[in-house]
């Protein structure tokens, strides 16, 4: 394993730009649930039934009362952990350029990192349906399901349901970013929900080194990345963080 985070160090240290794809695992170790696997939100709800943009728009009080009921809390309460402050770490450090990530939990953001591209969209914002008023989550009472706007009309969510075209800026940005970098860490994804699953490959066919971080191998693991180290994010990203420093001092002497 230490072979692994040695050279993980080495590719960031030696890279010219470096961008990460995140997923749910990422904020786990913050407390919230992935979506798939063991404790996944799947395993519970239906997402066809709750995370789909026509069980939305058909039962919004009911996607409000049950799903967002449970998520909410957990969402609103979550602060980054270390893998989240390993990734601003390395922006500070000016070695990675880029987070895209496909939570919609904001914790990337309040960990410091400044390019954060949100391909799923975010929680921290709704909108009205009726009159396309924006306001901020916090903003907003949350006891009452659906939450209503001032104008009466019923809220939505910014993040993106199934059913639904991913932002096209967010799109065109992850493409580019993928297409230009040299190295990818692929951290806490299953990688099997697309086009997201598609930007570590967009990476590698443009010459880049992807590297995953996750307990367990993914589609991309053996096929896509280079290699995998197996472990949880905040742990691993420690490790990684005090090797790329290491080579930092080492290469200043
Ligand atoms: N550290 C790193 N990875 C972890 C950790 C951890 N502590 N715990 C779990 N994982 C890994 C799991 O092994 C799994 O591969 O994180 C991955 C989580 O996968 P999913 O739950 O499928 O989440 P994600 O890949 O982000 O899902 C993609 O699907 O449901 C939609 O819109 C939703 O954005 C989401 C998309």
């Amino acid at each position: 394993m230490n072979d692994l985070i040695q050279q993980t160090a080495k590719y960031l240290v030696a890279a010219r730009h470096v961008v990460a794809l995140t997923g749910a695992g990422i904020s786990v170790e913050s407390g919230i649930p992935p979506f798939r696997g063991e404790g996944g939100l799947w395993e519970k709800y239906d997402p066809m039934e709750f995370a789909h943009i026509n069980s939305f728009m058909k039962n919004p009080e009911k996607v409000w009362k049950i799903f967002m009921g449970d998520m909410k809390k957990v969402l609103l309460a979550a602060k980054p952990n270390d893998a989240h402050l390993g990734l601003a770490r390395l922006e500070q450090l000016g070695i990675l350029k880029t987070v895209i990530t496909q939570n919609v939990d904001g914790l990337h953001q309040m960990a410091g990192n400044t390019d954060v591209i949100e391909f799923h969209g975010n929680f921290a914002w709704l909108r009205c349906l009726q009159c396309d008023k924006r306001f901020k989550t916090v903003e907003v009472d949350l006891s009452e399901a659906p939450p209503k706007c001032t104008c009466g009309g019923i809220f939505r969510p910014e993040c993106v349901f199934f059913g639904e075209m991913i932002p096209p800026i967010a799109l065109t940005r992850s493409q580019e970013e993928s297409s230009q970098c040299d190295v990818m860490l692929v951290v806490g994804t299953s990688a099997l929900v697309q086009p997201a699953a598609f930007m570590p490959v967009l990476a590698q066919q443009s010459g880049a080194t992807v590297i995953e971080i996750n307990p367990e191998p993914t589609p991309l693991t053996g096929r896509i990345s280079k290699f995998l180290v197996a472990g949880k994010a905040g742990q691993i990203m420690n490790e990684i963080l005090s090797e790329v420093n290491s080579l930092i001092q080492s290469q200043k002497q």
